[in-house]
């Protein structure tokens, strides 16, 4: 899916391109939506279908068609894709056809995961939370290097980790445990991407939420879960007087991330938490 035509860009993101992925639903639509409001076009990726060891809905194949409109309704292109970010050659494919629709791609938002925390635990959740969290992440970074090296024009890219990324929450589960360890992951990834494009003048960072009003909570499955885990539920509060924040809340610090206004930032876990960590 793509646009022939479109306005001349305005806005904090006017004429770059952003690649985003798990783009169709929770955070990811938002920043979408967020980031062609500010004048980016858009490559967009989600797997648009369930995980088996995922208890809440994934998004669908019209949830991305509504990722399009909503992008082309504002005025900006985009090229989209339904891509599982554990399959290194379908986001390939996703990211060649963005680079063939507008020759460059200056932004990269990782933010495709998944929270595998089942009622009846089994191993397998360990490894989709690791597969799709950490692996996934490894791939949409990689897949996206080279270009952003060719092209000499530095560029941004945000990692979507979590609070459970900075500190011991996940509960027991093998899910869980796959969860906190691969948020942790990709502060080191992270880190190591941040030191190696550095002289590349492309900036790497994570933002590490706390509890975001998505599917990934709002679903009764998990509600149920988080509010029996002491490490997660009213028994942790949040420092600022709010439950859970919104997406917006989120794809606000990716946009500054994003944007060239944090042109000397890089190599930074971002917390946008309510003071949940500080509180720990
Ligand atoms: N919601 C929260 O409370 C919260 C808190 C901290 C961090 N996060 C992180 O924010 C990111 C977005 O989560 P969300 O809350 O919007 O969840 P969500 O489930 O609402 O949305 C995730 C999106 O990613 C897609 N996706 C899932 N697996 C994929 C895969 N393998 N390949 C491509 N797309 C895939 C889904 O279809 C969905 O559209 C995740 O990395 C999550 O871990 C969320």
């Amino acid at each position: 899916m793509s646009d022939e035509e479109a306005e001349p860009a305005q806005g904090r993101l006017g004429g770059k391109v952003a690649f985003v992925t798990g783009a169709a639903g929770g955070l990811g639509r938002d920043v979408v939506r967020r980031m062609a409001g500010e004048g980016a076009d858009l490559v967009i990726v989600d797997i648009c279908r369930p995980v088996d060891t995922v208890p809440y809905p994934l998004s669908t194949p019209e949830d991305l068609s509504d990722a399009v409109g909503e992008v082309r309704d504002l005025g900006r292109r985009v090229v989209a894709r339904q891509a599982d970010v554990r399959d290194r050659d379908a986001l390939r494919e996703a990211y060649d056809a963005g680079l063939a629709e507008f020759g460059q791609i200056h932004v990269v938002v990782a933010n495709a995961g998944i929270a595998p925390l089942l009622v009846k635990d089994q191993v397998q959740a360990w490894h989709d939370a690791i597969d799709v969290n950490l692996t996934g992440t490894f791939h949409t970074i990689e897949t996206a290097i080279p270009s952003m090296v060719d092209a000499e024009q530095g560029g941004s890219i945000v990692i979507v980790s979590s609070t459970a990324g900075l500190v011991g929450i996940g509960g027991a589960s093998n899910g869980g445990l796959g969860y906190a360890a691969s948020k942790h992951g990709l502060v080191g990834l992270m880190r190591t991407y941040a030191n190696n494009l550095a002289p590349h003048s492309i900036r790497v960072n994570s933002v590490h939420p706390t509890g975001v009003a998505t599917p990934m909570v709002a679903d009764p499955v998990m509600a149920e879960f988080v509010a029996q885990d002491p490490m997660l539920s009213a028994g942790a509060p949040n420092a600022l007087p709010v439950d859970v924040i919104e997406p917006l809340d989120v794809s606000h610090a990716i946009l500054w991330l994003a944007s060239d206004e944090a042109r000397y930032v890089t190599g930074v876990t971002l917390p946008v938490d309510a003071g949940f960590i500080n509180r720990r």
